[in-house]
């Protein structure tokens, strides 16, 4: 029996992981401080009332043997689907019923998609980087390759025409830097990707955070997208689901790489190792796309958008640099006074019991800045800012 030696290449823990458990080993030793966490980004309002009583409906559905419902199918119900296909079609993109993936959440299918990807294609991604990305082909053995996103290129790096990538993450608006590429920018990376054959994975979960209405919601509201991108989107922070599970995929038919389907693979994938996301998850998804729905997480997106915007006027009176806090829920700064991320982690947990994502923990460009969200309540968000103004003015 041989194990899966990739695994002895990852990193000792996984990021959140680790701030998880530095932070549980502080409130231990201090019981009697109070530790604001604006670290993961992990929502903190209920769901919305349309999606409750969706799903109340659904339990009520599962207790009649009328109404019950056992496997669904695969790739999710229509409702759900015909939903998502009218949010596309609201942003000027058209879809086909079978195009759409239901999943459990953005997380795993962007593990999961390398299934139907070799093991020796090169992988490009931005550095920093949301860690799934990199562990998840370092799981695989794959090559693995960096785009450096650093404070003079505004963390969205560009494509270098003389590197050849075959499948490139981007994530927009970004996690971790909350910085977001403009439609122009986007179509750069569309045009190197055709030119070098390449998939991208375009990670969306932030999407419904846009306000900027010259940015893209979708990377296929930009021209020739369909021929070279798979968007991965989720319900999590868009509609507070991060405990519920629940996203989607495009796959679109177009995208084919020397004659298959990248659409069948992806449906034979799931098919066979998935059996579809519950019902009642279902239900309540799909009544995130209806009007009521739709208005009800607006507000909620509202009242996180107000937290990031107390986070960044507080950066801006200290005089610190950042991105994001506009069109995302994160807040990437840079760790005054020249410390090292995990430096300003233990910092700002000793001296101001607050708890953020250190930067380095995303990848080497990421060393000496730090993530907050804007997930937190409104109320632990000004604390917490109180605390940061009065510790580093
Ligand atoms: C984060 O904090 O980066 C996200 O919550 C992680 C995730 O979505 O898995």
């Amino acid at each position: 029996m041989k194990i899966n030696e990739n695994y002895l290449n990852l990193k000792d823990g996984y990021l959140f992981a680790t701030v998880a458990k530095k932070t549980k080993e502080y409130k231990e030793a201090h019981p009697e401080k109070d530790v604001i966490r604006l670290s993961i980004g992990d929502v903190t309002l209920p769901l919305v009332p349309a999606v409750i009583q969706a799903m109340h409906k659904a339990v009520d559905d599962m207790s009649k043997a009328e109404t019950f419902k056992g496997y669904g199918p695969d790739f999710g119900y229509s409702f759900l689907v015909d939903a998502i296909i009218n949010s596309y079609a609201k942003k000027g993109v058209s879809l086909s019923f079978h195009e759409v993936f239901v999943s459990d959440g953005a997380k795993s299918d962007c593990g999961n998609i390398l299934d139907i990807f070799g093991g020796d294609n090169t992988v490009l991604v931005p550095d920093p980087v949301y860690p799934v990305y990199v562990d998840t082909n370092v799981m695989d053995g794959r090559k693995i390759i960096y785009a450096n996103a650093n404070a003079e290129n505004g963390f969205l790096p560009m494509p270098d025409e003389s590197v050849h990538a075959d499948v490139i993450y981007l994530c927009s608006p970004n996690n971790p830097t909350g910085a977001a590429y403009s439609k122009e920018q986007l179509k750069v990376w569309i045009d190197y990707a055709i030119k070098h054959d390449a998939v991208i994975l375009y990670d969306a979960a932030y999407e419904f955070f846009v306000t900027d209405e010259t940015l893209a919601r979708s990377i296929y509201q930009i021209e020739g997208a369909e021929r070279c991108a798979i968007e991965l989107c989720s319900l999590s922070k868009t509609a507070g689901f991060t405990g519920i599970r629940c996203g989607y995929t495009i796959v679109p038919d177009a995208l084919t790489k020397n004659g298959v389907s990248l659409n069948k693979l992806w449906a034979r994938r799931q098919s066979t190792k998935f059996n579809g996301v519950s019902y009642v998850t279902q239900m309540g998804a799909a009544a995130v796309f209806t009007d009521e729905g739709e208005a009800q997480i607006r507000e909620s997106l509202a009242y996180y958008q107000e937290n990031a915007k107390i986070i960044a006027d507080c950066l801006d009176e200290l005089g610190i640099w950042y991105t994001g806090g506009k069109n995302s829920p994160y807040i990437w700064l840079k760790c005054p006074n020249g410390m090292s991320s995990w430096e300003f982690f233990d910092y700002l947990l000793e001296n101001a019991n607050v708890v953020g994502t250190p930067g380095s923990g995303f990848g080497n460009n990421g060393e000496g800045f730090f993530r907050l969200t804007a997930f937190g309540s409104t109320q632990s968000t000004k604390e917490a800012c109180n605390r940061i103004r009065n510790l580093l003015k």
